[in-house]
C-alpha cells in the first residue's frame, strides 16, 4: 500500500495508473476508519483494478470549530485497517496542501442543500462538494463509494457529478450498523458512555417510522411527533431536526407517498449524529 502525502506526488502516480490502463475506485473519507468505510473498499475492489482512499479532515465543511477540533484522527489506526481491507493507495493531503494561501474557487449546488442538514449546517455542503471536486480532479476515479448513512450527502455529489460532467460513477452502498443499530461513524468514539446507550434510540425511532408506514400512517406530521417522543425520552439527547422528505428532490413531505427518505440529526451531548432510512408505502 502506498500512502501519498502530496497533491504533485498523487497526480503523477494517477498519470502512470491511467498510462498502464488501470480502473480507479475511490473511497474519499475523513479518517478514523470504521466498518462502514471497509465496506465501501471491499466493494471498490471488486469493481476496480486500484483502489485509493483519501484521509482529510476537511475543515471547510465544519460549521463549528469545536467540531473541527474534535474530530477524531488516528493515521496509524487507520493504516492498519486500509491495509488489511486491501486499499492500494492512501492518500492523506495537508490543510496547506488543498488549500494554499489565495485559494477561492468553491462548488456549491443549489436546491438540495436548503434542506435537511443544509439547513442546520450553513455552509457545509459547499465545504463537501469543493473538497470532493477537488478530490475527484486529483484521483481522477472511474467509481467513487459513499455511504448512504449521509444521504444527503450521497444525492448532493450525485447532482454535483452530473452537472459538471464529471464522467465518474457514484455508488451508494448501504449504511453498517453496530449490534444495538446504531449506525457506524467516526463521531461515535465521542460519545461518553450514557450518550452511547442513548443513541440507539436514533435506529429505533427510524424503524418506529417505518413500522407506522407499513401499518398504513401517512401522515408525516403524525409519524414525527412519534419518533420525536421516543427521542426525548433519552436523557442526553437533543433533536436538531426530524425529517420526512422526497428521496429524490429532498423536498419535505406533508404525506408520505410511495417512497420517502425519512432522516434525522440528534445531538447527543456535544455530538451530532446523523442517520436515515427509506421507507416505502
Ligand atoms: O463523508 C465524509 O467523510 C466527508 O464528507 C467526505 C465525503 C470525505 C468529504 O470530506
Amino acid at each position: 500500500m502506498k500512502i501519498i502525502d502530496s497533491i504533485s506526488r498523487m497526480s503523477v502516480l494517477i498519470k502512470i495508473l491511467k498510462k498502464e490502463g488501470k480502473s480507479i475506485g475511490f473511497v474519499p473519507t475523513m479518517g478514523y476508519l470504521h466498518e462502514g468505510h471497509l465496506s465501501l473498499v471491499r466493494t471498490a475492489k471488486k469493481h476496480t483494478d486500484v483502489v485509493a482512499m483519501s484521509i482529510f479532515v476537511n475543515p471547510i465543511q465544519f460549521d463549528r470549530r469545536e467540531d473541527l477540533e474534535k474530530y477524531p484522527r488516528d493515521f496509524k489506526h487507520d493504516e492498519g485497517l486500509a491495509r488489511d481491507a486491501g486499499v492500494d493507495i492512501i492518500f492523506y493531503p495537508s490543510v496547506k496542501d488543498m488549500y494554499p494561501d489565495g485559494y477561492s474557487t468553491y462548488v456549491n449546488v443549489e436546491g438540495l442543500t436548503d434542506y435537511l442538514c443544509g439547513s442546520s449546517r450553513p455552509g457545509h455542503f459547499k465545504g463537501v462538494t469543493t473538497v470532493v471536486a477537488k478530490l475527484f480532479g486529483i484521483v481522477k476515479p472511474d467509481i467513487a463509494y459513499f455511504g448512504q448513512k449521509d444521504a444527503q450527502q450521497a444525492i448532493v455529489i450525485k447532482r454535483m457529478a452530473t452537472d459538471l460532467n464529471m464522467d465518474i460513477e457514484i455508488k451508494i452502498l448501504p449504511i453498517i450498523r453496530e449490534k444495538d443499530g446504531l449506525a457506524m461513524s467516526s463521531r461515535n468514539i465521542n460519545l461518553s458512555e450514557p450518550e452511547r446507550k442513548d443513541a440507539a434510540v436514533l435506529f429505533q425511532a427510524l424503524k418506529k417510522a417505518e413500522a407506522l408506514v407499513k401499518e398504513g400512517e401517512r401522515d408525516a406530521k403524525k409519524i414525527i411527533r412519534q419518533m420525536e417522543a421516543m427521542i426525548k425520552g433519552k436523557e442526553t439527547a437533543k433533536i436538531d431536526y426530524i425529517s420526512i422528505v422526497d428521496t429524490k428532490d429532498l423536498k419535505p413531505m406533508s404525506t408520505v407517498l410511495s417512497e420517502a427518505l425519512v432522516a434525522l440529526a440528534v445531538f447527543f451531548g456535544k455530538t451530532r449524529l446523523i442517520d436515515n432510512i427509506i421507507v416505502k408505502a
